[in-house]
């Protein structure tokens, strides 16, 4: 049976459209659901453009609160406001953060184009649901690591912030400071600060830990990270007589038992001095590489910090556990989860503006193109019309 509410909403939906020229691109945007996730798809500012191309966008109530984003704010940029369960009904373009649940799913109905983090392969049973309910999925996850789509990368944008939170996160449950201080009471030496892994994230660790006055060290599996980690103000640690990694994508592959074992050769000396371990090494595809290991750990220094970003692909440390600090002989691992949401303002507006340029590169205000034989749609394009496009 169809509530009043309900039907009087769909009354001013349809009419809002009736009235609208061109505006057949429908937009809307629903509370995540994820706990701790406080990050929302769009923000009012990208809403106010993308209203000025001639698209229509529906926002629930409530949704940028966590990002400090009123419902104020939306609708002075021309959003429509509604509850959950009336805009998801009238959807046609869903955009989310994290993967929908299966009750956001049931509502959809069939055709409406989902763009949000779906994880396609963590995720085999959302996939089947999207298939079976004939949704157009996109995947944030699966942006081609290409320089067109640079603007749209949300993996990028939402690790850059992240390695920056590491850092700060990290400095938060060390007893001592990152800078030199020289006092009249005595001179306080630099903290070390050691990274594993020099991608998106452990770049803005270096340059986050360095302008905090660290001595930052960085070790990785890409060659070409040496030059990266150098004009950043860190030192390379390189690991000798190894096979570096292959990369495919720009992201590498997986190395050889022999290159992790030379690889902790070469890095115990300064993980058993550091102050503060960033791990954030990822194998595209895999379980995170274990390069820390217990009896490792055993080594370092008295209230030294891991922080594990790798902890929701299994961990760097393997003696990390998701959303948990662990204290192992004073050594604190910690294994939050989710970075990026506790940064939800910046990290929010970054992501609405890789909406938005994906957006207006796959669709004009009429239509999604659907041209499977593009670059980035093939990439990222994972169910259509009842299918599985990729795995
Ligand atoms: P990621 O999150 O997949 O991995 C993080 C880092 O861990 C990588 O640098 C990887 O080489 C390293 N790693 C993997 N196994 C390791 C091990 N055993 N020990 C130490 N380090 C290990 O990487 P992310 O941040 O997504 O970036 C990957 C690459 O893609 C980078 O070169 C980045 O510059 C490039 N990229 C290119 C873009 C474009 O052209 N549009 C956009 C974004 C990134």
């Amino acid at each position: 049976m169809v509530s009043l509410s309900n039907f009087l909403f769909k009354l001013e939906y349809n009419f809002k459209v009736s009235h609208a020229n061109n505006h057949i691109v429908k937009l809307t945007v629903i509370k995540e659901s994820r706990p701790g996730e406080n990050r929302v798809a769009l923000t009012p500012q990208v809403c106010s453009q993308l209203i000025k191309y001639g698209h229509q966008v529906f926002i629930e109530s409530g949704a940028g609160y966590a990002s400090n984003f009123s419902d104020e704010l939306y609708q002075a940029a021309g959003c429509s406001m509604g509850s959950q369960t009336q805009l998801l009904q009238n959807a046609e373009v869903l955009l989310l953060v994290n993967p929908p649940d299966t009750s956001v799913v049931n509502l959809l109905s069939p055709k409406t184009v989902l763009i949000s983090f779906l994880y396609a392969n963590n995720n085999p049973d959302l996939i089947e649901m999207l298939v079976g309910k004939q949704i157009s999925a996109f995947s944030m996850d699966a942006i081609p690591r290409i320089s067109k789509a640079q603007n749209m990368d949300a993996l990028s944008s939402q690790a850059n912030l992240a390695g920056y939170k590491a850092v700060i996160t990290g400095a938060n449950y060390l007893g001592k400071i990152f800078p030199l201080l020289m006092t009249a009471a005595g001179t306080v030496t630099p903290a070390k600060v050691l990274i594993y892994g020099a991608g998106v994230a452990g770049l803005q660790a270096i340059a986050t830990a360095k302008r905090l006055g660290a001595i930052v060290e960085c070790t990785d599996v890409r060659p070409e990270t040496k030059e990266q980690v150098e004009s950043l103000g860190g030192k390379f640690i390189e690991v000798k007589g190894a096979e570096m990694a292959k990369v495919e994508g720009g992201y590498a592959k997986e190395v050889s038992t022999d290159y992790l074992q030379k690889q902790k050769e070469a890095v115990n000396k300064s993980l058993f001095q550091t102050d503060l371990v960033i791990t954030t090494a990822l194998v595209m595809g895999k379980k995170a590489p274990v390069l820390i290991t217990a009896e490792q750990v055993q080594h370092m220094k008295l209230g030294s910090v891991i922080v594990d970003m790798a902890v929701e692909q299994g961990g760097n440390c393997e003696l990390s556990e998701l959303d948990k600090i662990v204290n192992a002989n004073g050594v604190s691992i910690v294994g939050l989860s989710n970075l990026p949401a506790q940064l939800p303002q910046n990290a929010s507006e970054l992501y609405a503006k890789n909406i938005q340029n994906l957006l207006l590169y796959l669709s004009d205000v009429n239509r999604f193109h659907f041209d499977l034989n593009e670059e980035i749609t093939a990439g990222t394009l994972i169910t259509h019309e009842g299918k599985k496009l990729k795995v």
